[in-house]
């Protein structure tokens, strides 16, 4: 998307470098954050400087190349193996990490030749990275279908192009509809405890200049009763088989206050979101993160210095899961990149 007249990707490769558009520091400051390692990358996405489920997927991608690249011939398998445990180990919920990573480990399988793993290292990683634009464009043109003109979207989270390469999966439908000259209004939870929808999800949407109203992340029921939501649209982390979904914190309770109101639900999210091996949402393993996310907020001050702040009694003890699962009872329709689907049927889409 554009960033002050110029194209960019969340996250790309240049020569061995990784260069990633650091979110832990947006909407407040503008940055690139160079990672000239694996390790670096790994680290990129473990501290959030990369988030999103399809942005941390190239981003591993990436990574796992970057690991080919410095390999030693000598020690390149082990090294290797060493390196994809790493960028495995980053972050658990995202399907799309270890779809990266294990579609490049398996790419070098094919060979013996180091010379000739580099390149389809680097070759794997930018098709995933393409694959995943490429998927993203196609969600916005087939979702765009459902937003029909003054439609007012609430959105949970950050499921934009932030997210992931490019597009993204929530607001891509809603960049489409806008440029079919639609009218749209986006509701924009909040998003606690890292405010990805108030830092992350307004800030793209200003860029686009789309109208929105960040809410707090417990006043979407208000706005629901009041007949201001038309359509909730979210994004994934993880997809099971029976197409329940895991996604940010706090999605669950959307989901059954949209049924509740006879609102539609629908989640946007690539193929390579939907992991097949998994049978229900039970088994969607959930991040749970730092205390101190939930205990404190960051923000900017009156003169622009980022300073982090504490909102609870000295001591206070706090919990942080970082997803949660909302069954497929209560979702409308799973947009993919294939199509619209009802979340029981998604097997149609395995050989699709
Ligand atoms: O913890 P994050 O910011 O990496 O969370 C992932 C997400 O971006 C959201 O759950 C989003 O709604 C899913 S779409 C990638």
């Amino acid at each position: 998307m554009i960033v002050k007249g110029k194209h960019y990707k969340t996250v790309w490769l240049e020569g061995n470098t990784v260069k990633i558009i650091n979110q832990a520091v947006l909407p407040h400051k503008f940055e690139i954050t160079e990672c000239p390692d694996h390790q670096r990358t790994a680290r990129a996405i473990s501290t959030m400087i990369i988030r999103g489920a399809g942005a941390i997927g190239t981003a591993a991608g990436f990574g796992m190349a970057q690991a080919v690249l410095e390999a030693p011939e000598k020690d390149f398998e082990a090294y290797i193996r060493n390196a994809r445990t790493s960028l495995r180990n980053t972050r658990p919920t995202a399907q799309n990490l270890f779809y990266s990573i294990e579609r490049v480990f398996r790419c070098i399988q094919e060979t013996t030749d180091p010379e000739q793993a580099r390149i389809r290292a680097v070759m794997e990683a930018e098709a995933i990275a393409l694959e995943d634009i490429n998927a993203c464009k196609q969600i916005g043109e087939i979702g765009a279908k459902l937003i029909q003109n003054n439609f007012k979207v609430l959105t949970h989270c950050n499921a934009g192009w932030l997210a992931f390469t490019d597009w993204g999966t929530a607001l891509s439908p809603i960049y489409v509809a806008k440029r079919e000259h639609k009218n749209i209004f986006v509701w924009v939870d909040e998003t606690r405890p890292r405010f990805q929808g108030a830092r992350l999800t307004a800030w793209e949407l200003q860029e686009e200049q789309i109208p929105y109203a960040v809410i707090a992340d417990n006043a979407a029921g208000f706005y629901m009763q009041r007949g201001e939501v038309d359509l909730v649209i979210v994004g994934s982390d993880r997809i099971a088989r029976n197409g329940d979904v895991a996604n940010k914190i706090g999605t669950y309770e959307k989901a059954v206050l949209a049924k509740e109101h006879d609102i539609p639900f629908y989640v946007a999210a690539p193929t390579s979101t939907i992991d097949w091996d998994c049978t229900h949402g039970g088994d969607i393993p959930i991040e749970e993160r730092s205390e101190s996310e939930v205990v404190s907020v960051t923000g900017r001050d009156e003169v622009n210095n980022l300073r982090t702040v504490f909102i609870v009694p000295e001591g206070a003890k706090a919990r942080n899961p970082a997803f949660d699962v909302t069954p497929a009872a209560y979702i409308t329709g799973i947009i993919t990149e294939k199509g619209i689907v009802a979340p029981e049927k998604l097997a149609k889409l395995k050989n699709k």
